[in-house]
């Protein structure tokens, strides 16, 4: 596929996609949407991708919302569709990604663009980095997971006061809330986030994977997170990396895991 609207750029087993429409601030319109959804495919069956870091072009925005040209003219039944796809083609597909995603803010992550970095695995914020859910000052709420994922990564009365007031907060005041995992200097984004992914990169793979199941689990209605914990935790029995991990422990050297 020709991608128009997103960069890739695969080095070092980590794929950086870069959402390229600087001049609407990166704004996500459908065709964004769509190449996400392939290129985040392509990724998941690609051996050669260890995990995904997700950025926008330029020094101001990450993602400055969803295109708001494109549902200005929407009803109930349009706007039911236009958030389900969302769901389902990007924002669960990255969430329940086995492959570690990071996101790394580089500006403004507003609406749909805070919504996307929520559903990474760990977010990466630059100084500059400025953050909300301003949907309420549209006439609409999040639509992308918003109300879902940042109550559940701060809790419900930093969410409604952020969701009621449609406020941005800086970097810093979403790092004290954990609602960013870490906030660098912004010439210094990209490298953290490789670090970071280097870091995950070198754990067992299978093992990584198991704990995004696990973890999320916990967020799933009808799952007991628990029981899914045994069941992942079993799982890594039966790997080789479990075998090679315990073995470079006895043995006092680095392990050498192959994500089998
Ligand atoms: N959808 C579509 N276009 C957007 C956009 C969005 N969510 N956010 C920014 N843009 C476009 C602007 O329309 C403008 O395009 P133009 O140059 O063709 O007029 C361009 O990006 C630059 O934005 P601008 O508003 O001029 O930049 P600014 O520095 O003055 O303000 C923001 C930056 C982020 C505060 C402002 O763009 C904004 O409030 N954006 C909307 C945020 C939002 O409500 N997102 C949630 C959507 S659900």
């Amino acid at each position: 596929m020709n991608y128009e609207n997103i960069l890739l750029d695969l080095h070092n087993r980590i794929l950086r996609i870069t959402i390229n429409r600087e001049s609407k601030l990166n704004a996500l319109n459908k065709f964004t949407l769509a190449e996400l959804h392939f290129a985040l495919s392509d990724a998941f069956q690609n051996p050669e991708v260890g995990g995904i870091i997700i950025t926008g072009a330029g020094s101001k925005a990450f993602v400055a919302g969803a295109d708001i040209s494109e549902f200005a003219e929407l009803n109930a039944d349009e706007g039911r569709i236009f958030a389900q796809e969302g769901h389902h083609k990007v924002f669960d597909m990255i969430h329940a990604s086995e492959k570690p995603i990071i996101a790394a803010v580089n500006g403004f992550a507003l609406g749909g663009g805070l919504e996307l970095a929520m559903a990474c695995h760990l977010r990466i914020a630059s100084e500059n980095a400025r953050l909300g859910l301003p949907e309420v000052t549209l006439g609409l709420i999040p639509g992308y997971g918003g109300t879902q994922r940042l109550t559940q990564l701060v809790g419900r009365g930093r969410a409604l006061d952020m969701i009621l007031t449609a406020d941005m907060i800086t970097a810093a005041q979403a790092l004290a809330m954990g609602l960013v995992n870490q906030v660098v200097e912004q010439e210094n984004l990209l490298a953290a986030a490789e670090d970071k992914m280097s870091k995950i990169l070198s754990r067992a793979p299978l093992a990584v994977g198991a704990a995004i199941n696990a973890v999320n689990a916990s967020l799933t209605d009808g799952i007991n997170g628990f029981e899914e914990e045994i069941n992942q935790f079993a799982r890594c029995f039966d790997t080789a990396d479990f075998k090679e991990g315990v073995a470079a422990f006895l043995e006092k050297r680095p392990a050498n895991f192959e994500g089998k």
